[in-house]
């Protein structure tokens, strides 16, 4: 497989207190993932150490990873499987922190929950053990969100969690498991006594930095390809891929920081997204019709992100998010002339320009 380089613009992460994080060391699991990569990116750009985790270093979907800034000298690759306790054991040991960011990200009920429930489980109790100073866990607005009874008007913050039986009774079992995920999370670390913060990001879209694409970004790029006439009617919230990295580290590096924090931008309906999009793409047959002309078009919901602002945390607006997203994509479109997008079982979009 190729890997794909491409431009990116990034702030200028190098800081100061860069000095002071050398020697200190973060294992991030599932390190290969969207997310995980931008968070050993920005680590090492910081001058932390990283044990990134996977179940196959070898495989050429985590190359990009040798290749970041840093990675030579303070990056190892580890193969471990979360369900297989020793493996992560070891991955963990000598580690100041972790960020447990790996998860399946599926529908599917069998492939989603026992690996996100027990292989969460099996983080916390060994970072108890290696006695790592905070673990940080990427959970989800699908863990917050999902609850039918919640006033419309009521602002979602920290505080709200996903009704379990209607996520099972609606089968949506990716914000079932994630969900139960980090209610065991906390219970683990309450008894175990880990320092455990978690950040719950909305989805997510922006540059990727590895040669395969994740489910949140074909969000967008279903767009691309003419294969989606109309746009629905409803509401997403979003935020920036760089930004979910950065308010880890953020509330890794703040002694204070506990609880929960809500990682989101901006709420846009997708009649917004389809209309940003095709000025920044007029190219590409963007949709401009609703599929539903009947019912009333959709509200925004309201959210509070104060709680990450209040540690530091500055959002990139969703604009430029949706920008990058495509702008990135597209450069590996034109790089190959044509494209093409697997998505976890058998979903398949070619797009070409
Ligand atoms: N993207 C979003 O919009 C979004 C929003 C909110 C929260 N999140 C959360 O953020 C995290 C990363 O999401 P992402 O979008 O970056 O996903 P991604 O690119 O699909 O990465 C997921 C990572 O999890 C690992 N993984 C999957 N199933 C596993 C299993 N059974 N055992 C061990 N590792 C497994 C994969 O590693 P392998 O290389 O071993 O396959 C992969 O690196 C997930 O926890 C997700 O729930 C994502």
């Amino acid at each position: 497989m190729i890997v794909i380089s491409f431009t990116l613009y990034l702030p200028g992460l190098a800081d100061s207190s860069s000095l002071s994080r050398q020697g200190q060391a973060i294992c991030v699991t599932g390190a290969g993932g969207f997310i995980a990569s931008w968070m050993v990116k920005l680590l090492l750009e910081k001058g932390y150490t990283v044990k990134g985790t996977m179940r196959n270093p070898d495989d050429p979907k985590n190359a990009h990873l040798r290749e970041l800034e840093g990675a030579k000298e303070r990056l190892t690759l580890c193969k471990v499987d979360l369900l297989d306790y020793e493996s992560l054991k070891e991955a963990i040991s000598g580690c100041d922190g972790v960020f447990h960011t790996a998860s399946p990200v599926t529908d599917d009920p069998e492939q989603m929950v026992e690996p996100a429930v027990n292989g969460t489980k099996n983080v916390i109790i060994a970072a108890a053990e290696a006695k790592v100073r905070r673990v940080l866990f990427t959970s989800s607005i699908g863990a917050v969100y999902m609850d039918p009874n919640r006033n419309p008007d009521a602002v979602v913050d920290e505080s709200c969690w996903s009704d379990l039986d209607f996520c099972k009774n609606t089968k949506n079992w990716y914000c079932y498991g994630k969900a139960v995920a980090e209610r065991a999370a906390w219970e683990v670390a309450k008894e175990k006594g880990v320092d455990l913060v978690v950040v719950n990001p909305v989805l997510v879209l922006g540059p990727l930095l590895q040669s395969t694409v994740n489910a949140s970004i074909i969000h967008i790029l279903k767009y691309l390809n003419g294969s989606t006439k109309t746009y629905a009617n409803s509401v997403q919230a979003y935020v920036h891929v760089r930004d979910v990295a950065l308010a880890h580290i953020l509330v890794f590096e703040t002694p204070s920081a506990s609880g929960r924090y809500l990682c989101a931008e901006g709420v846009l309906h997708r009649g917004d997204v389809v209309e940003i999009l095709a000025k920044f793409f007029p190219e590409y047959p963007i949709p401009s019709k609703c599929s539903d002309e009947k019912n009333p078009r959709a509200k925004p919901y309201k959210f509070t992100n104060q709680k990450l602002k209040d540690v530091g945390m500055e959002f990139t607006p969703v604009k430029q998010c949706l920008y990058e997203t495509l702008e990135n994509f597209l450069n590996m479109v034109q790089y190959f002339g044509k494209f093409l997008i697997c998505r976890d079982p058998i979903e398949l979009i070619i797009v070409s320009k």
